[in-house]
């Protein structure tokens, strides 16, 4: 899939994504050792869209399935057609099978397993599920098959690149962390992110996107109730253009901290310690 850590680094940053030597390793890795990768971070560092550009850039199919709280099989990995099943009960007397592949509902997992391209499968927002989901990946995860009891199990018709992405609000389970490679993706470097905005927002002057970022690095390091991630950086940058902002001017900070902080409390903080 990557020859090297460093063809990953490449080949993301052509589908708009800017990895780090720690990103670009764990994506290598679980390519090459065939395991799931675990993404866990803070809001908005790029978790999800991580899973995204390693489909661009590898030409693979994204399968996504978004975790919620009471996510079960139905909805995660298959469910069968009650409707057509009872529509066949009363059409035919016979007693057919109406267990079978026709009257089956495929869900993202299972869906996954059973595509014969190249897929990658975002598990996205894990932490956001019951535990009890955690279960029923274990199998999809260490095997890459799962089991329906009235047809059997179904292995992979080619293995999916799986990511799994939390904002660990809570602690997921050894069993599961076990399954996958773990890759914690944190707040990036000023200059990084910097890159990053660029990225994103071409349009802007890299000196402008450069005092951006050295300014949502002083504004994370207050502690804040929600510090600013980089989506709400991408954000900022898009603020300034559509103002016709060329400085990041005290006024301007003070005109446009709404797009960057969430929180009345951290708003105030932010103007008392920038002095605006
Ligand atoms: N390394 C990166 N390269 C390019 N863009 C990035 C990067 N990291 C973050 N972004 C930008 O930040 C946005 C938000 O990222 P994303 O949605 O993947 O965050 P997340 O970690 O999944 O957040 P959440 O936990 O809230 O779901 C992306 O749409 C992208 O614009
Ligand atoms: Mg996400």
């Amino acid at each position: 899939m990557f020859d090297s850590p460093a063809d990953v680094s490449a080949r993301l940053a052509a589908a708009s994504y800017l990895s780090d030597d720690s990103i670009a390793t764990s994506v290598y890795l679980a390519a090459a050792l065939g395991k799931p990768l675990l993404a866990e971070g803070p809001a908005g560092v790029g978790k999800t869209q991580l899973a995204k550009a390693v489909a661009e850039a590898t030409g693979a199919t994204l399968i996504r399935l978004q975790c919620y709280e009471g996510l079960d099989e139905a909805r995660a990995l298959y469910e069968w057609n009650y409707k057509k099943q009872l529509l066949r009960i009363q059409a035919t007397s016979t007693d057919e099978d109406i267990f079978g592949e026709e009257f089956l509902l495929e869900r993202p997992l299972l869906k996954a397993i059973r595509a014969s391209g190249p897929t990658v499968l975002l598990i996205d927002e894990m932490d956001k599920a019951d535990v009890e989901v955690e279960g029923l990946l274990l199998e999809l995860l260490s095997d890459f098959q799962v089991t329906i009891p009235e047809l059997g199990t179904i292995a992979a018709v080619r293995r999916p690149y799986v990511v799994l992405t939390s904002n660990a609000t809570r602690e997921l389970s050894e069993a599961l962390k076990r399954r996958c490679l773990y890759l914690h993706i944190a707040y990036p470097t000023p200059e990084r992110e910097r890159d990053i905005v660029l990225s994103q927002v071409p349009s802007i002057r890299a000196d402008l996107a450069e005092q951006l970022a050295r300014t949502v690095a002083t504004l994370r390091a207050l502690e804040l109730k929600k510090a600013p991630s980089v989506a709400e950086t991408v954000d900022w940058a898009r603020t300034l253009l559509a103002l016709g902002r060329e400085e990041l001017d005290e006024e301007t900070v003070s005109a446009t901290l709404g797009v960057v902080l969430k929180h009345n409390s951290d708003h105030v903080r932010a103007v008392k310690e920038l002095g605006l």
